[in-house]
């Protein structure tokens, strides 16, 4: 079974609809570990060998967000910029997390053809976390297909509502138990692809 650490990084979590959603639905997940940075770390000052220590027990990673301007809430770049430091996530002697799993698991109040040339955001949504895949790949960690809720807020079928966190932990827990094959991992484009493999 992986281990699995969710790190989750929302300003406004009173004012949330979809990240609060997704976060009661991994409620109880056996081998999932909530950590919340700007609960954790009000003043934005980052435990960098604590951020490590934690890193070191997992196996998958789930950066859990928010999409803000095309990218992460500030918290979770200062962790980037602060806890994946040269010798230690990257260059010759590191290895910290190399084999570990990276999973952006992101909400957006974009409509998934906004994310075309067609739409307002000119470029489908993957070009847009090319940053994070790369960051992963100079790690050695393995880039899993993002897993992506669009427009949550859109939605007002209570039972629609519900199967967003629904999709999300049955995702999270076929991760950990290494139900999907290396192949349909790298094949998809979206993790949430793979329900159809699970049902
Ligand atoms: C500062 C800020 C920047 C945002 N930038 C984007 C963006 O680049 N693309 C997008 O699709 N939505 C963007 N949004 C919308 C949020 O992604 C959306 O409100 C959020 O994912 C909904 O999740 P929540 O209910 O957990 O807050 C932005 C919202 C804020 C407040």
């Amino acid at each position: 079974m992986k281990r699995i650490l969710v790190i989750f990084s929302h300003p406004a979590l009173q004012s949330s609809k979809a990240n609060k959603q997704l976060l009661q639905a991994l409620d109880g997940l056996e081998g999932v570990t909530l950590h919340d940075l700007y609960h954790q770390y009000p003043d934005m000052y980052i435990d960098v060998k604590r951020e490590q220590a934690l890193l070191a027990e997992h196996d998958l990673i789930v950066f859990q967000h928010p999409f803000y301007w095309y990218s992460c809430p500030a918290i979770m770049k200062e962790w980037m910029d602060l806890v994946l430091e040269y010798g230690y996530a990257y260059g010759p002697e590191a290895h910290a997390l190399a084999g570990k799993q990276w999973l952006s698991a992101i909400t957006t109040g974009g409509a998934p053809e906004s994310y075309c040339s067609a739409g307002y955001n000119q470029r489908p949504l993957l070009d847009f976390l090319l940053p994070f895949q790369q960051t992963a790949q100079l790690c050695g960690m393995h880039w899993l297909p993002p897993f992506v809720l669009h427009s949550f807020h859109k939605l007002k079928d209570p039972a629609a509502l519900r199967r967003c966190g629904q999709d999300y932990r049955q995702l999270i827990e076929a991760l950990r138990d290494e139900q999907l094959t290396q192949a349909q991992l790298s094949e998809s484009a979206y993790l949430r692809d793979l329900l159809e493999v699970l049902s």
